[in-house]
């Protein structure tokens, strides 16, 4: 079930970082992200695999974690992820993107999940330092880091409460993310 998918699709920042993924599983995921809308059908993503530890030290400093969690430095070693897919847009096709990106995000994040792996969607990048270390031509604009793996971590989903923070916390260890509820999101117009 559709529902029960994205239920379980929840963000992941902590890893088994010992457990690889294979080359072949991450092809796939892009596979899923190139048979998703694109806006005009353009087209203008393109990926960036990771899955060794050379290539994934080059990219883990250059990325921001958890906002949030103010205490946490981010996935230490043994929970950092075991593997990477970089969202570029190729500006020869287009300067402008819609939210192609968005849209290839959600479904790398759950062809991850049905594939038993989880991940976490990253846009505070460094951008400059990591198109460097990469050599990233500047025909290409890095929009967004997919960082993948097993999950090392509980999650739960939690309802806004009364205070209206939409911070997620953690507790015990188990990370909890709170989701506004349905009848605050659909605005009555009618
Ligand atoms: C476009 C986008 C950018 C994000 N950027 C980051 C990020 O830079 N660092 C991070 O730790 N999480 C990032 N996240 C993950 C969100 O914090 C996460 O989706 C949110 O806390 C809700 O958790 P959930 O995905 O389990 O519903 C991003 C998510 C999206 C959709």
């Amino acid at each position: 079930m559709l529902r029960e998918l994205i239920v379980k699709t929840r963000t992941c920042r902590r890893f088994i970082q010992e457990e690889k993924v294979p080359a072949a599983t991450l092809k796939e995921l892009v596979d899923l992200a190139r048979l998703s809308a694109s806006s005009g059908n353009l087209q203008p993503l393109r990926y960036i695999l990771s899955n060794s530890p050379e290539n994934n030290q080059k990219i883990f400093p250059n990325l921001a974690w958890a906002g949030y969690l103010k205490e946490w430095p981010g996935p230490a070693e043994g929970e950092r992820p075991p593997a990477y897919i970089i969202i570029l847009s190729d500006r020869t096709v287009s300067k402008k993107i819609d939210c192609d990106h968005g849209i290839a995000a959600q479904s790398i994040m759950l062809g991850a999940r049905e594939a038993g792996f989880a991940a976490c969607t990253i846009s505070a990048i460094r951008r400059e330092e990591l198109r460097e270390t990469l050599s990233i031509s500047d025909q290409f604009d890095i929009l967004l880091v997919i960082a993948i793996g097993k999950c090392g971590e509980k999650i739960k989903l939690e309802e806004v409460k009364e205070n209206g923070s939409i911070e997620y916390w953690r507790e015990n260890d188990r990370h909890h993310v709170p989701k506004r509820a349905l009848d605050d999101i659909i605005i009555n117009v009618f």
